[in-house]
């Protein structure tokens, strides 16, 4: 059987409530939220009701309505980007966003959007000085990820946001990586936007993201369309969450969160978090005491992802030794986070990443280790 680490991608397995929740919604209800009055209409509205509670409740969002489904973290990211920048805006971002940043600023810089990177320091953390210098000048919007989707390097969100409320600029905070695994609330950070996915740490399937938008933020949608509301006017409703909610909605994905989420409350998000940072601190003592292993540590972690490189070896090749000798799961290279790996010096190669989840164990950590050393020793002895 596959020891699967890649969950800092997807967590994989999903929670045992999820797949049962999934097909529920699909064999049992079926029917599309919100566009009928029907019984099985009511009943796919009353579970996406549901889990809109159940992801405010956890993230601290002041109104269950303010929770907006999408369909990813990227997609979160494009609407809050490009729904609230206008021509000539300036936004600061950190040194350790992810393309899912990277990417739609670079095609809004075709219209006049100045983005300004504020570096970090090589261990992940954000540089607080720099950030005040650049906030000096007007600034439309800071967007910082929680945590790097490379090494969990956690983002010090309380200090940033200090700053930021001084000029009165509003914070996206990308917590892609984080949600379901770091506790925090919105309404006590008093965000601006956040962004996160549903498929990863709230354990959800993939194909559902969630958008939250500060009320006193005009942030336009990216689509308009069918919202099950105000049908006799062609305009785009202005209330959340029907304003970025155009189209179907994605009944089974959601269903399948609110499930994930069940389980993280069982569990307990601190739980869950402190066997994860456990987990990973097994990971990075094992690989320290390993001959030429370079860890890439966080100052500060706040997810489980532990990266690394080994002299001389190329992280592709190395994942690809573990998938074929051992049947371990891993994602070598630039995590789409190429501006990270050049904060961490890892760039152009990138690193091996290594995530444990909520289901792995002490044991699965010894096999990757043991494996790990393995390649190591083997090569070792190729060389001499
Ligand atoms: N951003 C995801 C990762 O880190 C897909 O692998």
């Amino acid at each position: 059987m596959t020891l699967y680490l890649d969950n800092a991608a997807t967590t994989y397995p999903k929670p045992p409530g999820v797949c049962g929740a999934m097909r529920r919604a699909l064999e049992d209800v079926g029917a599309s939220p919100g566009r009928a009055a029907h019984r099985l209409a009511r009943e796919a509205s009353a579970i996406v009701a549901a889990s809109r509670v159940k992801v405010a409740r956890l993230l601290g969002i002041p109104n269950a309505q303010q929770v907006i489904f999408t369909k990813n973290a990227t997609e979160s990211i494009n609407i809050a980007l490009k729904g609230w920048l206008r021509p000539g805006d300036r936004v600061l971002i950190s040194g350790l966003e992810h393309n899912a940043v990277l990417r739609p600023l670079r095609r809004l810089s075709a219209v006049g959007v100045q983005a300004e990177i504020v570096p970090c320091e090589p261990n992940g953390e954000i540089d607080l000085q720099a950030l005040g210098v650049a906030l000096r000048k007007p600034v439309r919007l800071v967007a910082v990820t929680h945590a790097s989707n490379v090494n969990g390097a956690l983002q010090p969100v309380s200090d940033i946001l200090a700053l930021c409320n001084e000029q009165g600029i509003p914070l996206l905070l990308d917590a892609a990586q984080t949600a379901g695994i770091q506790s925090f609330s919105v309404q006590d950070w008093n965000l601006g936007m956040l962004a996160c996915s549903g498929h990863k740490a709230l354990l959800g399937p993939p194909g559902v993201g969630i958008l939250y938008v500060r009320p006193d933020l005009d942030v336009l949608p990216l689509m308009e369309g069918g919202t099950g509301s105000r049908s006799e006017d062609d305009h785009q409703p202005g209330f959340v969450p029907d304003r970025y909610e155009s189209g179907t909605l994605n009944l089974p994905g959601i269903a399948g969160l609110a499930a994930g989420i069940d389980f993280i409350v069982d569990k307990g998000p601190t739980t869950l978090c402190e066997h994860e940072l456990e987990l990973a601190g097994i990971l990075e003592d094992g690989l320290a005491a390993m001959s030429g292993v370079k860890l890439c540590r966080p100052r500060k972690r706040g997810t489980g992802a532990v990266s690394f490189n080994v002299n001389g070896l190329n992280p592709h090749d190395l994942a690809h030794m573990l998938d074929e000798a051992f049947d371990i799961a891993v994602r070598p290279g630039l995590h789409c986070a190429p501006l990270a790996h050049k904060t961490f010096g890892t760039f152009p190669e990138g690193t091996v990443r290594v995530s444990p989840g909520f289901s792995n164990s002490h044991e699965d950590m010894d096999y990757f280790l043991k494996s790990f050393q393995d390649i190591i020793s083997r090569r070792t002895r190729s060389r001499r």
